[in-house]
């Protein structure tokens, strides 16, 4: 016997066909003296019928079929008698009449049932094999499948390259830790497992290929939250004599040829843009969910003489005169009429996680004058504070204000974060499943606190704007934060699924920024002197961005973690629960290494 079809494929065309089918029982059920089994493949489900007035010794052997035993069986496709179709299978109008039967395999019992909705992640990854038989896992794996296949095709018709890159390298700057490997040749040494191929792809662009594609394997040994993971997948890319907008332009088509392509779903181009210092005013964060209809708005003007000391310390100007501190407000509609003074305490501790001291508020019943505001704060206000506050929030009766005050980073943080739970809380996400918007225009450098030194918000290897050049040259860190970049992020749903830049090419300019950061030129050249001197050697403009493909898989197929998308994903302990990795290895291997273990002093964590 040899397979010709597979489950799925049987259907009404199909009624009267002699049909071989492979795969494994998903159910048997005895009905005195007939005997059906639900067959299953990757495709899906079919019924097949073992009746003792057709094949009475196949019957018989039927009796033996127990769950997840693999079968190969042959027969006759019949329609379904009409009391008997399930019209929630595609092949539930038919079914299968056994000839004959073949045990391919036995199967003990299942630690537990496929579609048992309660079983936990833990034992579904322990035994990860037989949780990649659900239909839920095999309809991700193979989403993600022809999610790759559509990009690939894009790709190569856009005249990209697919060039593979170490894995076995050096340190790449991407900002987290690196995974390290030991070499047994030279020992005391280590290659780092790549955090993303940025550098690889940039001297690929030096060496002329001109447009490179990979779909990559990274690794990051960071904290892990549900949409990360120590090794995750990126779609990268990178293209010479190219601006933001080609490299923009050219994923839109990949970004919409893999919903086209998976979802059957059209996304209008271009994508939406906003940039950075919009995204942060408005939404508070950098990636921002705009299907959200609740907006900040900056009333640190408005407020900067109020009688409100809390706010007024708060955007005192310094001795330079500039302002420490923001006062922002977010309207919440309908908000106080739905929100309890329980609730509003509890965002409140919410908002302290991001480091905010309060959450002032003020529930609106009607117009301030008539003592519609009902807030512990509203007696410190002005009049024409109070006229300006509803001017610009256009704040109605049964609405709530939430306040925050602080330096921008806390208030955007807070009120941002805050809006967005607020708008899960209230059920108040414009009903629309997928809402895409590129943030351009990033800031070159932000301000490490601990080490008192600036970082790259990005990586090293991102342009700065050309308008904001002149600024790079102050002594002055307050203007050197000002210098925005070339580098985008794409944003889906509030959630960041990938990013790139245009590339300094100019060896000068390159040290120049490394200096910035202070990364000293010895540091420099043995980090990465490699990518410093292939720059000497006529760089051709070029830039480029990552898709994270994890994300976007789980974002598409609306999966609540990136572990639904990947085969064989690490927990949240970065651990693998099928092979028990990382595990101990023998003195021998150590030895080899010339590794000696040490172990952890009482007391000091990880
Ligand atoms: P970046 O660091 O922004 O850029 O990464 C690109 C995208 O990869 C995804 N991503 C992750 N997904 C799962 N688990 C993780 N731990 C994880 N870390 C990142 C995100 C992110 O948007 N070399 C640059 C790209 C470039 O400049 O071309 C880079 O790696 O979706
Ligand atoms: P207090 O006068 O300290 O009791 O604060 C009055 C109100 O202002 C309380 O609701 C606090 O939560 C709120 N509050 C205090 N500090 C801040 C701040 N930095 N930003 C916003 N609200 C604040």
């Amino acid at each position: 016997m040899n397979r010709t079809h597979y489950c799925n494929d049987i259907r009404d065309h199909s009624v009267g066909q002699k049909v071989c089918l492979s795969g494994w029982v998903h159910r048997r059920r005895d009905h005195g003296g007939v005997i059906f089994v639900d067959l299953r493949d990757r495709t899906g489900l079919v019924q097949v019928v073992f009746s003792p007035e057709r094949e009475a010794t196949v019957h018989h052997r039927a009796h033996e079929l127990r769950s997840e035993y693999v079968v190969e069986i042959y027969g006759e496709v019949t329609r379904r008698p009409k009391e008997t179709e399930n019209t929630n299978l595609p092949t539930g109008m038919v079914e299968v009449n056994v000839d004959r039967l073949e045990i391919l395999n036995a199967s003990k019992p299942l630690p537990f049932q496929l579609d048992d909705a309660e079983v936990g992640e833990g034992v579904r990854l322990q035994y990860r094999f037989l949780d990649l038989r659900t239909p839920r896992m095999q309809k991700n794996l193979q989403f993600r499948h022809r999610a790759n296949q559509v990009a690939r095709r894009i790709l190569d018709e856009a005249g990209f390259l697919e060039i593979e890159t170490p894995m076995l390298t050096r340190s790449t700057p991407e900002g987290a830790r690196d995974y390290l490997v030991p070499s047994r040749v030279s020992p005391g040494q280590f290659y780092a497992l790549p955090q993303s191929p940025q550098l690889f792809k940039q001297l690929l662009m030096i060496s002329g290929y001109d447009r490179y594609f990979q779909i990559v394997r990274c690794f990051r040994d960071e904290d892990l939250r549900a949409d990360r993971q120590p090794e995750f997948t990126q779609l990268d890319l990178e293209m010479s004599f190219a601006g933001p907008e080609d490299v923009m332009a050219l994923t839109e088509k990949v970004v919409a040829g893999i919903f086209q392509g998976t979802l059957g779903l059209e996304i209008p181009l271009p994508i939406r843009r906003i940039t950075y210092a919009e995204a942060m005013d408005r939404y508070g964060l950098d990636a921002p969910d705009v299907r959200i209809p609740m907006e900040l708005k900056n009333i640190t003007e408005t407020m900067s003489q109020t009688g409100f000391k809390v706010f007024a310390d708060q955007v005192r100007m310094d001795a330079q005169g500039r302002r420490r501190g923001v006062i922002k407000v977010l309207r919440v509609p309908g908000g106080g009429q739905r929100l309890s003074r329980k609730q509003i305490d509890d965002y409140g501790s919410f908002v302290s996680v991001y480091g905010a001291k309060g959450l002032a508020w003020i529930k609106v019943n009607g117009p301030w004058s008539e003592e519609g505001w009902q807030s512990p704060i509203v007696k410190h206000f002005s009049d024409a504070e109070k006229d300006a506050i509803q001017e610009i929030t256009g704040v109605k009766a049964g609405d709530l204000l939430f306040f925050g005050a602080d330096t921008a980073k806390i208030v955007n943080e807070s009120l941002g974060r805050l809006r967005v739970r607020l708008a899960r809380d209230l059920d108040m996400i414009e009903d629309k499943p997928f809402s895409l918007v590129w943030v351009t225009d990033f800031p070159l450098l932000d301000w490490d606190v601990e080490a008192k030194r600036p970082v790259s918000v990005h990586h090293p290897f991102t342009a700065p704007l050309v308008e904001d050049l002149a600024l790079l040259e102050s002594t002055d860190v307050f203007d050197l934060l000002k210098v925005r970049s070339r580098a985008y992020d794409l944003v889906l749903n509030g959630i960041e699924v990938g990013g790139g830049s245009i590339r300094i090419h100019d060896p000068a300019m390159q040290k120049r920024i490394l200096s910035l950061l202070n990364i000293g030129e010895e540091d420099a050249e043995r980090k990465f002197g490699f990518l410093l001197q292939a720059l000497e050697y006529g760089a051709p403009p070029h830039g480029g961005l990552a898709l994270g493909m994890d994300r976007m898989m789980a974002l598409m197929l609306g999966s609540e973690s990136i572990r639904d998308v990947i085969a064989f994903p690490k927990t949240q302990k970065a651990g693998c629960a099928l092979t028990q990795a990382p595990s101990e290895v023998d003195e021998l291997q150590l030895r080899e290494l010339y590794l000696r273990r040490v172990v952890r002093p009482k007391g000091e964590s990880a």
